[in-house]
């Protein structure tokens, strides 16, 4: 049953309340003072409590207060006279759910309640949430003892509990996201939100709205105005996820914000602030196209305050029989399988593997592995072979691994058509089938490089 209680002085007013409550199927007790108000809070536990703000002991302002201490999400609706609206405006501001004017209108108060009781729900399932998330990107979750990712813990432990920039940096697959949110749910401002942006993912003029938000007319689709990213995030983590891939314009805009935490919705006027900590990944060589002049040197160094490397799996093979045993475990209990035998020869062909896809091929392997299994052993023959030469030689185009929107499809492989055709865009044209004014609109909308040669 529903637990109110209600703290209120004068007994024929709170017997008429409790009365009405009661009738509705709730559990009610009654206190008549501030102090034994709080002292029953402590051992009924309600769900909801009517306070009375005029008290004869404890103001009931203060009673709000000590109760908020003794249960941040305590919901407490506040009952007050007409005359009392500077005392009211005070209970909101100190947390009050909403106040009630007495005499009490019992269909406003059901509703109230109800109201009440649909936010403290959506407020335990945010927080159970929240919760659910800091266990599973603990520090513990990355497995590795190798020195390298012993290096990688080190600057984990030291850099959570500051502000400053990190770029991560590693191949595909060797865990940057893994790292960065490790960082996040580590530090002080782990029930801020952790927010991931793709930078390859999208067009440019898209991507920056995303990150800065627009004003309504901004662009033809503006209909509404929109939050970016950089002021939904609060004082949590914006995550820039493949870096490299963003346009010399954007590149320009992040690095102001980043000097001096200020910028604009697209088409605004009116300067924000933002608090948000930024990691970059790249799995790309960073330093290199700063070399080729394809990244700004400026961004770089404000980027990499503090940087991680991660390592690719085939250089720390001594990681790989702890990550097997942690990846079956977890492969294991989404599945609802129990697959956890590895005999000896099937390991040593796991450790031996190029795993160019790093951790993520090796769970993608194993998934697979697991689902194909009979018994509970893992078996060889349902490992992907993968000769060496293969990936060695000239690789051709390859789908992305991921799920990924059909346009991100057509921006690699028109990337893929200008290389091979060095850059000529009158065969990748032909090649493509499309106009050369379609292609340059491609070209410029995915931002894509290609050194013309005609
Ligand atoms: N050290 C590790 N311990 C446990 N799991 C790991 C580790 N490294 C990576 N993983 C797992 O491998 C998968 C890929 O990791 P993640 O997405 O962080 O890689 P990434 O470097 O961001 O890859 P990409 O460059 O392709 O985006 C995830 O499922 C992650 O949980
Ligand atoms: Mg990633």
């Amino acid at each position: 049953m529903t637990r109110i209680l209600v703290i209120e002085d004068d007994s024929l007013v709170s017997r008429t309340i409790a009365a009405h409550l009661k009738k509705k199927g709730y559990e009610v007790k009654l206190a008549e003072s501030g102090e034994e108000g709080l002292e029953l809070y402590r051992e009924f536990r309600p769900e909801l409590t009517l306070l009375d703000i005029k008290l004869p002991d404890i103001n009931g302002l203060e009673v709000l207060r000590q109760l908020k201490q003794l249960d941040k999400n305590a919901a407490v609706v506040v009952m007050t006279a007409f005359d009392d609206m500077k005392t009211t405006v005070e209970a909101i501001k100190s947390g009050a759910f909403e106040y009630l004017v007495k005499p009490l209108d019992y269909l406003e108060l059901d509703l109230t309640m109800e109201k009440a009781f649909q936010l403290k729900a959506l407020e335990e399932k945010v927080s159970y949430l929240i919760e659910e998330k800091q266990k599973e990107y603990q520090i513990d979750n990355i497995i590795g003892r190798s020195p390298q990712m012993r290096e990688v813990f080190k600057i984990i432990g030291s850099v959570a509990n500051t502000r400053a920039n990190v770029l991560v940096q590693g191949e595909s697959g060797t865990g940057k996201e893994l790292v960065a949110k490790a960082i996040h749910y580590s530090s002080p401002w782990r029930d801020e939100p952790f927010i991931v942006i793709n930078c390859s993912a999208l067009p440019d003029t898209i991507l920056e709205s995303e990150l800065f938000g627009h004003v309504k007319g901004a662009f033809t689709d503006a209909v509404t105005e929109t939050r970016g990213k950089f002021e939904i995030a609060g004082k949590g983590t914006l995550f820039l996820d493949e870096i490299g891939d963003i346009s010399p314009n954007l590149q320009s805009k992040l690095l102001r914000v980043i000097e001096t935490r200020d910028f604009m919705k697209v088409g605004g006027e009116k300067i924000l602030k933002t608090e948000a900590r930024i990691i970059a990944a790249t799995n790309q060589n960073l330093k290199e196209l700063v070399n080729q002049g394809k990244f700004r040197e400026d961004l770089y160094y404000r980027l990499k305050v503090v940087e991680i490397w991660l390592p690719p799996l085939r250089e720390r093979k001594e990681d790989i029989p702890d990550l097997v045993a942690y990846l079956l475990e977890k492969i294991n209990r989404d599945l609802k399988k129990n697959v956890k035998k590895v005999p000896p020869e099937v390991m040593e062909y796991l450790i031996n593997r190029p795993w160019r896809g790093n951790v993520r091929e090796l769970e993608n392997a194993l998934t697979r592995a697991v689902i194909l299994a009979k018994g509970d052993v893992i078996l060889k023959e349902n490992l992907p072979f993968e000769p060496e030469e293969k990936s060695a030689g000239e690789p051709g185009f390859q789908m992305p691994k991921e799920l990924v929107p059909l346009w991100e499809v057509e921006k690699r492989y028109i990337q893929y058509v200008l290389e091979a055709t060095k850059g000529s865009k009158t065969k990748a044209c032909q090649i493509l089938g499309i106009s050369r004014p379609t292609l340059d609109k491609k070209i410029k909308d995915y931002n894509l490089r290609v050194e013309t040669t005609d």
